[in-house]
């Protein structure tokens, strides 16, 4: 008998999973605790980790029969750039604990989903191998931003991004410092800087303010992004990462009107409403409720975009009627990569589009919500 082709095997094992919470909890079992912790977590007593799944429950959708639906088509645009589905991938760290193949696997199934990807900066494989691996694919990738204390480091990952061909520059707003994770923090040390190859010309260069050595000698080894994230940036920083790139800049990590309005003077491209998935700021309000004031407030000058909870495609459905061009997904996504590589991710992207496509289908015109 004919051996099973890779992707035969792929279908036999995880066909039968028929929602994210299933890759959710086949990840848990195949993953370290510390790595599943990691991932998993929000911030100390996780409110708002629960209320960004919650919420979406409260909105209930009205239902509208014999409406002649025919087909769906799920393309869309953003920044210009055509993509297959609205459902993203949004930015995580350290994606090669999940698998080997880390964000080049993710990539790759972006690429044969025809979605966008977003490349953390504190990815597991560097930024130019990511761009790479699936340059001949017409799906756009953005690069995801921390601003560093040494601008210059800051500036030349800028430049790395932009020559490797990212068609947009997304700057996270919503981590002055890591969270409190009190499960994860336990669990989990963050890796040594070396591993992180976005920070690989960080430790060739000797003239640079973190050297490879300042690093090994700091107290706190586990968590890096402290040592080199800018603790007081502001809004002037914004505008200087404007000065320094032609790439479209979006804020990641608005919860109000008021910071979409600072966002848009400083001349953004996009306004991405996220919590960083829970796990920075506890007790803040769900992503999705925040939806619609800052769409209000942007008032289609910028594209927005939402994340945080979102865990199948009524969820997605919710986030584009209240106003989002595009929805990402975080966790979804590391579930799949976990389970099965670029196979996985593929899985979850299909499963989550085939249940948009269903939504659509039966004729949704509106929301009511339910207290
Ligand atoms: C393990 C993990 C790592 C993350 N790393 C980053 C990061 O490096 N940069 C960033 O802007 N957001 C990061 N995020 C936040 C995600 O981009 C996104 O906002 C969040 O995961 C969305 O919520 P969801 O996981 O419920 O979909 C991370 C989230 C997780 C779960």
């Amino acid at each position: 008998m004919a051996k099973p082709a890779p992707d035969d095997n792929y279908r036999q094992s995880y066909l039968p999973f028929v929602n994210v919470e299933q890759f959710r909890a086949k990840a848990k079992s195949l993953l370290p605790w510390s790595v599943y912790a990691f991932y998993s977590t929000g911030a100390t007593d996780e409110v708002t980790l629960k209320e960004n799944q919650r919420a979406f429950t409260r909105l209930l959708f009205k239902w509208r029969c014999l409406r002649g639906v025919s087909g769906v088509n799920l393309q869309t645009t953003v920044q210009g750039d055509t993509i297959g589905s609205p459902v993203c991938v949004a930015p995580a760290s350290l994606q090669g604990l999940a698998h080997p193949g880390g964000e080049v696997s993710m990539a790759r199934a972006c690429a044969a989903s025809n979605t966008l990807m977003t490349l953390s900066t504190m990815s597991s494989c560097s930024l130019e191998d990511v761009a790479e691996c699936a340059a001949d694919s017409p799906s756009p990738k953005w690069f995801q931003l921390y601003t560093l204390t040494d601008r210059e480091i800051t500036r030349r990952l800028v430049q790395r991004a932009e020559k490797s061909g990212y068609k947009a520059l997304v700057m996270t707003i919503d981590l002055p410092r890591v969270g409190i994770r009190y499960v994860g923090d336990q669990a989990f040390k963050f890796p040594p800087f070396a591993s992180l190859p976005n920070f690989s010309d960080l430790h060739r260069d000797p003239s640079t303010k973190v050297s490879s050595s300042s690093i090994s000698s700091r107290s706190a080894p586990d968590k890096p992004l402290e040592i080199v994230l800018d603790r007081i940036i502001t809004w002037d920083d914004v505008a200087w990462l404007k000065s320094i790139t032609k790439l479209p800049i979006i804020v990641k990590g608005v919860m109000s009107a008021e910071d979409a309005t600072e966002a848009l003077r400083r001349g953004v491209s996009g306004i991405w409403v996220s919590n960083h998935g829970a796990r920075q700021l506890d007790s803040t309000a769900a992503t999705i409720e925040v939806l619609p004031e800052v769409v209000h407030a942007v008032n289609d000058r910028a594209e927005v975009y939402v994340d945080g909870g979102v865990r199948n495609g009524g969820d997605v459905l919710k986030a584009l009627a209240l106003g989002a061009r595009a929805v990402f997904v975080g966790r979804p996504a590391l579930w799949g990569l976990a389970c099965n590589g670029e196979a996985g991710v593929s899985q979850v992207l299909e499963l989550l589009n085939k249940e948009l496509e269903l939504t659509v289908i039966h004729g949704i015109v509106w929301m009511s919500i339910c207290a």
